[in-house]
């Protein structure tokens, strides 16, 4: 199953095939979640950010590991039921207050005192950035996956660069001059996935 939004010309483009027609795909790129064996995951999901997370899922509850998706959309929730099925416990916030928590994943999580030994984030920067500070006080951290446009895919156009800290960087002197440092990294390749902590959300 392939879930997207049609927000652009190609997925447009996409919206408008039929049953029968075929396309060629390069999948999967990048690097993903390093799944984490330990007794509990909390995956936070925002729109288009909830599908990823439903593989994420199977494969957690795979490994004995157990699971709560937190999920959070404009107006009208989906996949809540396939969630269910793959055995996480789901809660639900909307923008709207149409269905669940009316407010964000990160105030649901706070309100219900929701917490977890691992997070898994996939949606909107905001709701990353967020989370991270959520988990920032909890003593812990959380893999996200980062969303920029993105031109190859292989990252060779450099169009998908975002700054993450780079204690180990060579050349982050070069790179910023700043103490600290950054390194520019691709998020088509060396990412999406990168630890909250890790990146540098005001960039
Ligand atoms: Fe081209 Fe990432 S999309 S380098």
């Amino acid at each position: 199953t392939l879930v997207y939004g049609a927000v652009g010309r190609g997925t447009k483009l996409l919206s408008w095939m039929r049953p029968g027609e075929s396309i060629s795909l390069s999948d999967p790129l990048g690097r993903g979640y390093r799944l984490l064996d330990v007794p509990s995951a909390m995956l936070v999901g925002g729109g288009i950010g909830v599908p990823p997370l439903l593989e994420t899922a199977k494969r957690l509850r795979e490994m004995g590991v157990s699971v709560t998706a937190v999920l959070g959309f404009r107006d009208q929730a989906f996949l809540e039921q396939e969630f269910r099925s793959a055995g996480a416990g789901v809660y639900l916030a909307t923008d709207s207050g149409a269905a669940g928590f009316h407010g964000t994943v990160v105030d649901l999580i706070r309100s219900e005192g929701l917490t977890a030994e691992s997070y898994y984030a996939c949606g909107p920067r905001p709701m990353l950035c967020a989370l991270t500070s959520l988990c920032r006080e909890r003593g812990q951290d959380a893999q996200v996956s980062l969303e920029e446009r993105m031109g190859c895919g292989y990252g060779a156009c450099v169009g998908c660069v975002c700054k993450i800290r780079g204690e180990n960087s060579v050349n982050k002197e070069a790179l910023d001059g700043t103490e600290g440092g950054y390194v520019r990294k691709k998020v088509c390749k060396d990412g999406p996935v990168f630890w909250g902590s890790e990146v540098i959300w005001n960039a």
